[in-house]
C-alpha cells in the first residue's frame, strides 16, 4: 500500500487572551490507500482540531503554525483557496462532528447533493440526478428522499445523508469526526457496517475520530492515541489493544469494558490534561501517570518506533536493530 496522506510535524494554535494554546503539537503520520486509521483520546486532546487542519478548514482563532499535509504528493498547506476547492469533495471529503447540523434546512437533500456535483463536475442534469439517487441508495436511503428536507428525515438518516454527500464524487479519503455519536447503538453499528462495506467496494481511506472503542476494535486497521495535542502511541489496532505501551493508552483501554476478555474493573484515569497555554516541560502526561519517573518531569519524550509501532514514553525502549 502506498501512502495517500502524509502529515508532518503539524502544529495548530488557538489564539487566547492568555497566549497561544497549542491544541495540536508536532503530529506526524502516514495514511495508506484504503486504510482505516482511528484516532482516540479524551475530550479536548485536539482530535477535531487536527482533522480541521488536515482538511484545511481551520478558522480564527485557530491557525496552523507549522507542518505539512501532503495529499498524493501535493502539500495542501501551500494551496490557494481556489486550488484547494479542486481537491475538496473530489479527492477528500469531511463529515464533521456536528454533521447533524451541517445540512441546509431550507434545501431538499437532492438539491444539496446536486449543488456539490455542479460545483465540482461538468455533469449534465440527468447524470447528476442519477448519481444523487445512487449515493442515497448506497447508504440505504430511498431515493424518493431526494425531495425531502432535512427535518423530514430521522437523525440517523440525516447522518447517512451526510455520508452519502461525502461519497458523492468518490473521494480517495473520507475524514469523519464522530459521525455516529448522535445515534443509538443499533443505528451506529448499522452505519459503521455500511461505511465498511462501501470502503471495501470503493477502496477509499478513512480518518476516523471516535470515543467508541468497540467501533475502533471492529473497523480500524490502525489506531492513533492522542493526548494534549500529541500522538502518544500509534500502531496496528490489535497491537495497541492487546498490548498498549503508553501508560495513557493503557488507562484508556482499561476504561472500556473488554468485549472478549474477562470482565475488568473500569478504572479510568484520574486528573486532568495539562494547560495547553503553558504546558509542563517534560512529558505532558507525567502529572497523571502511575509510572512516572524523575526524567518524565524534565525531559519531553521523543516518539520512538519499533515494528511499526510508535510510542512517546520514557518507559518504551525499542531494541536497536
Ligand atoms: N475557540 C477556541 N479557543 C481556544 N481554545 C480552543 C478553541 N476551540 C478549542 N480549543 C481548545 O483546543 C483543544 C482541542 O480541542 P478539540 O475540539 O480539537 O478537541 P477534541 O479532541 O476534538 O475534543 P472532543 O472529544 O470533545 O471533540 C481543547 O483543549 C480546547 O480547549
Ligand atoms: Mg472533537
Amino acid at each position: 500500500m502506498s501512502s495517500l496522506l502524509s502529515v508532518r510535524d503539524l502544529r495548530v494554535d488557538y489564539e487566547t487572551p492568555a497566549g497561544p494554546a497549542r491544541a495540536v503539537s508536532g503530529v506526524s503520520f502516514d495514511l495508506a490507500r484504503g486504510e482505516f486509521l482511528a484516532i482516540v483520546g479524551e475530550s479536548g486532546c485536539g482530535k477535531s482540531t487536527m482533522l480541521f487542519a488536515i482538511a484545511q478548514l481551520l478558522t480564527y482563532p485557530a491557525s496552523q503554525v507549522g507542518g505539512t499535509v501532503t495529499f498524493e504528493g501535493v502539500d495542501l498547506t501551500t494551496l490557494r483557496p481556489e486550488e484547494l476547492r479542486q481537491h475538496r469533495w473530489r479527492d477528500f471529503s469531511v463529515v464533521m462532528q456536528s454533521a447533524m447540523n451541517a445540512l441546509n434546512p431550507t434545501m431538499s437533500i437532492g438539491a444539496q447533493l446536486a449543488d456539490v456535483c455542479r460545483a465540482h463536475t461538468d455533469w449534465d442534469a440527468a447524470r447528476i440526478t442519477q448519481r444523487c439517487a445512487e449515493v442515497l441508495a448506497m447508504v440505504s436511503i430511498d431515493p424518493a428522499h431526494l425531495k425531502s428536507y432535512p427535518f423530514q428525515l430521522s437523525g440517523g438518516m440525516r447522518q447517512r445523508a451526510m455520508i452519502a454527500m461525502a461519497l458523492l464524487l468518490e473521494p480517495k479519503l473520507v475524514i469523519m469526526d464522530e459521525p455516529t455519536s448522535a445515534l443509538d447503538v443499533v443505528a451506529q453499528r448499522s452505519l459503521m457496517r455500511q461505511v465498511q462495506a462501501l470502503r471495501e467496494q470503493l477502496g477509499f481511506s478513512v480518518l476516523f475520530v471516535t470515543h467508541d472503542m468497540s467501533v475502533v476494535s471492529h473497523f480500524s486497521d490502525r489506531l492513533a492515541v492522542m493526548y494534549a495535542g500529541e500522538v502518544v502511541e500509534m500502531g496496528s489496532t490489535r497491537a495497541v489493544f492487546d498490548d498498549p505501551q503508553h501508560p495513557y493508552s493503557h488507562g484508556l483501554m482499561d476504561a472500556f469494558p473488554s468485549l472478549l476478555g474477562a470482565p475488568r474493573v473500569l478504572t479510568g484515569i484520574a486528573g486532568n490534561p495539562p494547560s495547553l497555554v503553558n504546558p509542563p516541560g517534560g512529558c505532558l502526561f507525567a502529572a497523571r501517570c502511575a509510572q512516572v519517573m524523575d526524567v518524565c518531569r524534565s525531559v519531553h519524550p521523543e516518539l520512538l518506533e519499533e515494528d511499526g509501532r510508535t510510542v512517546r514514553c520514557h518507559l518504551f525502549h525499542p531494541v536497536a536493530s
